[in-house]
């Protein structure tokens, strides 16, 4: 078996943020939106930093308007991630892009993202689960609506509640009442931190938020008694090396964190973030750790199971994609 076909599981990958582009230029050109300037020469998704990747993000969400049409993204997104040997995903689903936080809109989206999710089960093998996440950048208040969303629709689909968007903009305990709400339907919690902000803001989403997973968190590694305290707690970052790189937090693989957080302890699962965006696969991650840290299929099981272990599904869900990784390792 070569790293290419190992079944792996994924944490951390925002719908909208894995649309193909010629998924969103086709949808665009049917409903007469002209978004032609987030598109580079080859058809790619063009910005210039993470601030300009969030505007071109949001434009690339604007022909995104109906629920049949997040049930062909779902489609399209869930096929690139099975062909990639995804066996399993957590896609952050956000109310702001899904009738706009309306309660009722909410769930007629979420019944189309969920039919899609059945159908790729069915043919591709592929499990996906929702984690419903506001955009820290649209405030707290909207945040409250989308925490409301996420509890009235929190089950077996619905498993998780966390925070994206730009970590630059307030602080985490403003957005303590939408965790606390979501906490109390019963959904598990992580929050982006550490990525563009320092180890303070991963404290912030262990201590004012109450999370057991950070997205991304790579940036605890300014901190060493930090890292060591996520080692000990068993604190989860769903880690996007190639997001990382390409949006200039290091400068190459090389430099990335993962391998030093890994040998200090810490649970690291490895993600793609917004895929397209970044250029990458969970294949091409995989590939690009293998050379910058000569780490061997080992390793990559291993944290596939972690991945497994930290996942916000029910524990028949765990125990069937668990059967298939253990069948991959025989
Ligand atoms: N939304 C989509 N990708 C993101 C990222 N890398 N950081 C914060 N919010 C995001
Ligand atoms: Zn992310």
């Amino acid at each position: 078996m070569t790293l290419k076909d190992l079944p792996n599981v994924e944490l951390h990958l925002h719908l909208e943020g894995a649309a193909p582009p010629a998924f969103i230029r086709g949808l665009a050109r049917e409903k007469h939106i002209d978004i032609s300037g987030i598109f580079a020469e080859d058809g790619s998704y063009s910005y210039t930093d993470f601030w300009h990747f969030l505007k071109v993000y949001e434009a690339a969400c604007t022909p995104l308007q109906t629920p049949e049409d997040f049930r062909r993204l779902t489609l399209a997104v869930l096929e690139e991630s099975a062909a990639n040997g995804v066996i399993y995903s957590e896609t952050f689903l956000s109310p702001d892009f899904c009738g706009n936080r309306d309660l009722a809109a909410w769930r007629d989206y979420l019944a189309a993202i969920e039919d899609a999710a059945d159908q790729a089960e069915r043919t591709m093998g592929i499990t996906l689960r929702g984690i419903v996440t506001p955009i820290r950048h649209f405030g707290p208040d909207k945040a409250r609506e989308t925490a409301i969303c996420a509890a009235e629709t929190a089950g077996r689909f619905i498993t998780g509640f966390g925070i994206g968007g730009d970590e630059r903009s307030g602080k985490l305990k403003d957005f303590r009442w939408a965790f606390d709400c979501a906490r109390e339907a019963g959904l598990r919690l992580t929050a982006h931190a550490g990525e563009w902000n320092g180890p303070q803001e991963v404290r912030d989403a262990i201590t004012d938020l109450g999370v057991e997973r950070i997205g991304h968190g790579v940036r605890a590694i300014e901190d060493l008694a930090l890292v060591d305290e996520l080692a000990e707690r068993g604190t989860v970052l769903e880690v996007c090396p190639g997001s990382n790189i390409a949006l200039g937090i290091y400068p190459g693989w090389r430099a990335h964190p993962i391998e030093q957080l890994y040998d200090r302890g810490v649970k690291v699962t490895i993600n793609t973030d917004d895929p397209p965006f970044f250029h990458t696969t969970m294949a091409r991650e995989y590939d690009m750790l293998n050379r910058a840290f000569d780490w061997d299929e080992g390793v990559f099981r291993q944290i596939a199971r972690t991945a497994l272990d930290a996942a916000f599904c029910d524990a028949d869900t765990k125990a069937k994609i668990a059967k298939k990784l253990e069948a991959a390792d025989a």
